[in-house]
Order: structure tokens, then C-alpha cells, then sequence
């Protein structure tokens, strides 16, 4: 008999609320074919926090739209990402609107990535309601009020009557989370969500999406610039370069004993980061590598001061540690070693291709530690 509907559910691990596997996203561009994810696999489960970083132009929301089957026709996605078992990627339309909004929502940067302008904000939010629920017109507005209102938006009631626009930054992006937030759903991913807003409205906003995940039992995938917000939201972190996961493992594993001389940048090499700072990115001297004729071996080679001759010609797959910490670089387990950490990016200072594009002697120089002694080698 031919199956009709979406296809059955394949569950690896109940647990397991989203398995992203071998993710792959080209773009066809004018100069190419443009390798913006190169295989991104993860497991978020049931009620986690998963922090994803990495600089500008990793993958970090190409991997999140293509889960979210929000990428334009210039794309072509392969692999498998399964929410609750079910197949998101290469989908038919109708199959993806079922869950989306329900089932798996976003939080952009720009809450009008979400919000329709010429809708009264309470009415968009009762829309999706109305749309996945079993609800009366009337029932979907009081939920929708009632969501603004866990939100921390004033007088929700009235509030809910307004149009986009008449928000301000901040109430657009609380609006952003209570339509993310309407129905309940499994998964949430958060694309940067406080960026684009001023310091002290940001910190408003990630409390209130603390509160969310704390009321809600959502699983979060978090993508954000702070590495000090992911270490205090996130149980596991994943950090992203050239579209490719190079790190994996829980904030305890990454930030405390990195395995990969890109995380150890963006941790600032020295001092460790102490679970609960705030920090954001740390400049590492050069620029990413291009992603439409990328070069063999280790895509970081060029910015890295362990790199040798291997590096440039084999690139390192995802290793586990042994203990599910997860690192892609071939010498991974040299940065165990006592005082390595410490002084990776002095000694191997002089090892970086000034030559690379984006180089800048006073950002490399300026972010060198002080006080670290020879690497003996
Ligand atoms: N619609 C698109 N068409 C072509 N290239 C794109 C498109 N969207 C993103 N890219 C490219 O894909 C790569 C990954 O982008 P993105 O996922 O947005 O990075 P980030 O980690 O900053 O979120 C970048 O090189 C970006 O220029
Ligand atoms: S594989 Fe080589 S170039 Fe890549 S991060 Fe490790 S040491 Fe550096
Ligand atoms: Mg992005």
C-alpha cells in the first residue's frame, strides 16, 4: 500500500528531541557554489540548552533555517534532521507548516523577520494558535494575551491591539518570543537574539527567555556572540567554524579544557573563562576561510598556531575525547598537556601567515597573554 501523509516517525533515542545528521547546505552564487554548511551533526535533548558559537559567516543560521525550511531556492540541503522522529529536511510545504510554529519555532535577531507589519501584533500571535489548535477564535485571543502577558509586555490587552511598529526594540523582540512560544513548542532556536539591542534592554530580554525555558518545557538552541551567556544558559556547547561543527561538549568539557585551538581563541586563551562571565568573541588574528574554493586540510590552518604541514592537506574529522566531548583537530590531545592551553597562542605566534587575508598584527599582538612561558617544543 503507498503511505500518505508525512512519514513515519524514526526515533533513535526518545530522549532525543532533534538529531540533525550530516547537514549540508550549498548556495549557487555567481562566483560558485558557495559551501556555506559542510556537515553539521548534533542531538539536542529533551529540555537542553545547546549553545552554538563561532564568527560571523560559520553556518551558525544557515544550519538553523535549513532545520527550519526557511532557506531560498538557491539552496540545496542534504542529510537528515529529524524533530520528534520526523524528517524536516526536503519536505513537502504542507508537511513543514504542520510542525513549524508548533512543534519547532524560531527567535530571529529582527523580531520582522516574524511579525507581519500591517497585523495587529495580538492577532499574528493568535493566528498561529488558531492555526496548530483546536481552539475557538475568541480562546486563540486570550491565549494570545495571555502569552504577551508571560512575556512581560504591559497591559497586554491593549498591548495586544497594536501594530508592530508602535513597539519599541524591545517590546518587539518580547512580542517575537511570545509568538515563538504560543504553542508550546519542543524546540525553540534563538538566532542571536539580543544583538541587535542596546546592553541594558539585552539583559531584560534574556531573562525573559530564562524565564521561558524555565516555565516551558522546551529544548533551546541558543546561537549567540556571548560566550558568557552560554555559559550560563546552555548545558552543551557547539562551536561552529568555516560550516562545521570543530567542538562539542558540555560548558564544563569546552571551557575548562578545550580541544581545539579555535575554541581556545575565542576563550581568550588566557585567562580561563570562569563559568558565568560574560565575554564576548574574541577576535583571532586573520579572517575566516573562503567557503566557494576552500583550501584542503584543517580550514583553520592558516590562523593556527599548531598548524603543521598535515594540517595543511588533511582536515580533521570530529573526534570524541573518550568521555563524549567531541573536537575536530589533529592534536587535540596535545592541548591537554600541562600549560599548553596557556601558551598555544604566544608560542605559536610566530607560526601565524601574516600573508593571510584580514591579518592584523595589533589585534593578534593585542590579544596575546603575557605571562605564558615557552612552549618547550
Ligand atoms: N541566501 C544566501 N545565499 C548565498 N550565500 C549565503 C546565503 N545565506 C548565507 N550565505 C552564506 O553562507 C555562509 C554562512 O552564513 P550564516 O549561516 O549566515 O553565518 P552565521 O554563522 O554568521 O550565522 C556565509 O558565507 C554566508 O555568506
Ligand atoms: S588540525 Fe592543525 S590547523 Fe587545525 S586546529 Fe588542529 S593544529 Fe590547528
Ligand atoms: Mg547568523
Amino acid at each position: 500500500m503507498r503511505s500518505v501523509g508525512p512519514p513515519e516517525p524514526v526515533f533513535t533515542d526518545h530522549d532525543h528531541v532533534l538529531e540533525v545528521e550530516d547537514l549540508e547546505v550549498d548556495f549557487r552564487t555567481e562566483d560558485g557554489t558557495l559551501h556555506a554548511v559542510r556537515g553539521v551533526s548534533y542531538v539536542l535533548r529533551r529540555g537542553e540548552v545547546l549553545g552554538i558559537v563561532g564568527e560571523s559567516g560559520s553556518g551558525k543560521s544557515v544550519t538553523s533555517l535549513a532545520i527550519m525550511g526557511l532557506l531560498p531556492r538557491t539552496a540545496t540541503v542534504r542529510g537528515s534532521a529529524r524533530l520528534e522522529g520526523q524528517e524536516l529536511l526536503n519536505q513537502r510545504r504542507r508537511d513543514i507548516n504542520a510542525v513549524r510554529g508548533k512543534t519547532i519555532s524560531m527567535i530571529f535577531q529582527d523580531p520582522m523577520t516574524s511579525l507581519n507589519p500591517v497585523h495587529r501584533v495580538g492577532e499574528q500571535i493568535a493566528e498561529s494558535i488558531l492555526a496548530h489548535r483546536d481552539v475557538t477564535k475568541k480562546e486563540a485571543r486570550e491565549e494570545a494575551v495571555a502569552t504577551l502577558a508571560r512575556v512581560g509586555i504591559p497591559q497586554p490587552d491593549q498591548r495586544a491591539r497594536s501594530y508592530p511598529h508602535e513597539f519599541s526594540g524591545g517590546m518587539r523582540q518580547r512580542a517575537m518570543i511570545a509568538m515563538a512560544m504560543a504553542n508550546e513548542p519542543a524546540v525553540v532556536i534563538a538566532d542571536e537574539p539580543t544583538t541587535a539591542l542596546d546592553v541594558t534592554v539585552q539583559a531584560q530580554i534574556l531573562e525573559t527567555l530564562i524565564e521561558q525555558k524555565e516555565r516551558s518545557k522546551a529544548a533551546f538552541v541558543l546561537i549567540t556572540h556571548d560566550l558568557g551567556v552560554v555559559a550560563s544558559m546552555a548545558d552543551r556547547v557547539l562551536v561552529m567554524y568555516a560550516g562545521r561543527p570543530v567542538e562539542i561538549g558540555t560548558i564544563d568539557q569546552v571551557y575548562a579544557s578545550p580541544r581545539m585551538p579555535y575554541t581556545l581563541g575565542l576563550l581568550g586563551s588566557l585567562p580561563r573563562v570562569d563559568v558565568g562571565e560574560r565575554k564576548p568573541l574574541t577576535p583571532i588574528a586573520g579572517s575566516p576561510p573562503s567557503m566557494v574554493n576552500p583550501l584542503p586540510g584543517c580550514p583553520f590552518a592558516p590562523r593556527c598556531p599548531l598548524a603543521t604541514d598535515r594540517c595543511r592537506v588533511e582536515e580533521p574529522p570530529l573526534r570524541d575525547m573518550g568521555d563524549g566531548h567531541l573536537a575536530a583537530c589533529h592534536y587535540a590531545e596535545r592541548l591537554a598537556e600541562p600549560g599548553m592551553d596557556s601558551t598555544i597562542f604566544i608560542a605559536g605566534h610566530d607560526n601565524v601567515d601574516r600573508d593571510l587575508p584580514g591579518y592584523d598584527e595589533d589585534v593578534a599582538t593585542e590579544h596575546l597573554p603575557t605571562d605564558a612561558t615557552e612552549l618547550g617544543r
